[in-house]
């Protein structure tokens, strides 16, 4: 045998020896599983391009946490599938004391008050336009938004929120409402805010889930281009220092780089969202037989969490949970 005073092969040996030399980890603590809820009772509809994944009333989704819950899932993100009725230019359903979502969001917190809950501040689901912030003249005006989503924000916060997901991508939103919720006593709420989110592809299948999807135009104004790093770096710092508890970038696999980057540059944790057509992409292949679908799943949250982010936001999570419960 020839000498080689390094063999890496070596520190692959066997599967304890592989273990031992494992550099990252994937735990059900580090995921945040997210859920949708719709008017009605009695009601679980699965969403056709994310299979196993459903839109839930409130009553069924009390059930389905029960489970989830017992599966060792600790954070859970809320989105509400509101009907056209319900919409207007100002998503002046989005703070009304008895809406849907925000009932959502009491009951979860009375039934299940150790579950972090986790919410979504932007203007689409409430709104006829379809877009995150206030339409005017085809322009999505920032100013004006932000008044609506800090209407939204503290209303989320009262509802028993634990963290405040602003995903609208508006200029000033963290700050903005960061300072009404320490006026208003919330201090304690987190924020995590979509730092660097991308108008990306990737998004379709939890449009047709909540449809939301915008009524004209596009994200593009507000969503970032995805041929940008500099630019995520500039939003990052400025929620950074707008007092943002968590980065968080989104989609995940497409922009590993970007989730490394945030994470060598900012002391807070970093999360990512690993959105609806990442998890509709493995469904897909791995239904056809092309892929091994759960082998698949583990490397892709895997290489989320070697980039760099502690946090991930999948539809996955169950799954994982079920795996790991053995
Ligand atoms: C919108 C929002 C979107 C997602 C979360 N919040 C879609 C969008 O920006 O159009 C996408 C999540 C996913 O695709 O899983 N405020």
């Amino acid at each position: 045998m020839i000498h080689l005073p390094r063999r890496p092969r070596r520190n692959r040996r066997t599967a304890a020896i592989r273990e031992l030399t494992q550099e990252t980890t994937l735990s059900v603590s580090d995921l945040i599983f997210p859920l949708f809820v719709l008017e009605g009772t009695g009601i679980k509809s699965e969403i056709k391009s994310m299979p196993g994944i459903f839109r839930f009333s409130l009553d069924t989704l009390l059930e389905e946490l029960h489970e989830v819950t017992d599966l060792g899932i600790k954070s859970i993100c809320l989105f509400p599938n509101y009907p056209e009725s319900k919409k207007d230019k100002i998503a002046t359903e989005s703070y009304q004391q008895n809406t849907l979502y925000l009932n959502a969001l009491r009951a979860i917190k009375d039934r299940f008050p150790d579950l972090t809950l986790m919410t979504d501040v932007a203007m689409d689901p409430y709104s006829s336009d379809g877009h995150d912030g206030y339409v005017e003249n085809g322009e999505i005006v920032n100013d004006i938004s932000l008044e609506i989503l800090g209407k939204m924000a503290v209303a989320q916060a009262k509802a028993g929120a634990d963290i405040l997901g602003p995903s609208d991508m508006m200029d000033g939103r963290v700050g903005y409402i960061r300072q009404l919720l320490d006026s208003e006593g919330y201090s304690n709420v987190s924020i995590m805010s979509y730092s660097a989110k991308y108008a990306s592809a990737f998004y379709g299948p939890f449009r047709d889930a909540l449809n939301s999807a915008p009524r004209f135009g596009d994200k593009k104004t507000y969503q970032m281009n995805p041929a940008n790093v500099r630019e995520a770096l500039l939003e990052a710092q400025l929620d950074f220092d707008e007092g943002a508890d968590f980065l968080m970038v989104k989609p995940a696999l497409p922009y590993l780089d970007i989730i490394k980057l945030l994470n060598d540059n900012f002391n807070i944790p970093i999360a990512a969202y690993n959105v609806s057509g990442e998890y509709a992409m493995i469904k897909a292949a791995s239904q056809n037989g092309w892929i091994d679908g759960e082998r698949a799943m583990l490397e892709a949250l895997m290489s989320i969490r070697r980039a760099g982010a502690k946090a991930i936001l999948t539809y996955f999570a169950k799954e994982v949970a079920q795996i790991q419960n053995g």
